[in-house]
């Protein structure tokens, strides 16, 4: 995820490679969104997620990906609560009512990526609190994507994510990043949720931007869990987290990763 990764340009039939991979992401997530109540396990979730890519040809790119745990266990990754990414699925974690779950997919289709999250809540949205983190991080996301325009820097996109935030005062996470995709999960650039307008690589029609907002109700300092994946609050405070994979094209971006109707 560093910024000196390259910068792939897709040709035309690599964008409708993208394409396919991000309606297949997008449609396997929505079903493992569909799937969340209080009782399941995200064990549970992760098995829907490997059936749901497997039955559309598709393959989960985060099973055996590398890290500092060792090969990440899960085919998604579901983080709970003040859980900002990566957390492994569990038989033993139980979703109960109120709580808010993060589901990260990143589904590989004949060698392109798309990836995609949302955060959802178990049951009722449970205070003021976290509806404006859930609504505030959705926000953030499509404001940051609608910067997705080519003669933009990617600053454009962290700023106006940054601004969004504020707006819903927000934390934002500094040390985990957004990614150029394709053929890899971590491709160029870096899109931070944080930055200047005008400022960082130019944007050019053909990339295709993982763009995903991690913000927080209480303080931007973070842990790292001992399974060496988890990400949480130091705090303890409710993170959220919403992603889609983007192309930019000579004109509006166009979102891989959500579902048209
Ligand atoms: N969507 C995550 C990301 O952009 C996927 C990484 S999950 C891992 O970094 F398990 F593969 F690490
Ligand atoms: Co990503």
């Amino acid at each position: 995820m560093s910024g000196e990764l390259r910068i792939s340009i897709k040709s035309p039939e690599e964008m409708d490679a993208m394409r396919v991979a991000g309606r297949i992401t997008a449609e396997a997530l929505a079903a493992v969104c569909a799937a969340v109540r209080a009782g399941i396990s995200t064990a549970e979730l992760d098995q829907i997620a490997r059936d749901e890519l497997k039955r559309r040809g598709a393959l989960a790119a985060c099973l055996g990906y590398p890290g500092r745990g060792g090969p990440f266990p899960g085919h998604i990754c579901a983080s709970i609560n003040d859980e900002v990414v990566h957390g492994i699925p569990s038989k033993d974690r139980i979703l109960a009512e109120g709580d808010v779950v993060s589901l990260d997919l990143v589904g590989l289709v004949n060698g392109f990526m798309g990836d995609a999250t949302r955060t959802v809540s178990v049951g009722p949205v449970k205070d003021e609190h976290v509806a404006r983190l859930l609504e505030g991080t959705e926000r953030a996301l499509a404001e940051g994507i609608a910067q997705a325009l080519p003669g933009n820097r990617v600053g454009d996109i962290s700023a106006a994510v940054e601004a969004c935030a504020g707006r819903f005062q927000l934390g934002v996470v500094r040390e985990l990043v957004g990614h150029g995709i394709g053929r890899e999960m971590h491709e160029g650039p870096s899109i931070p949720n944080h930055g200047r307008p005008h400022a960082g690589p130019l944007l050019r029609a053909g990339m295709t931007l993982a763009i995903e907002p991690m913000l927080l109700l209480g303080k931007e300092k973070l842990l790292f869990d001992a399974d060496g994946w988890t990400v949480r609050t130091a705090d303890g405070s409710w993170a959220a987290h919403f992603e889609h994979t983007v192309l930019v094209t000579g004109g509006a971006p166009e979102i891989l990763t959500e579902i048209k109707s």
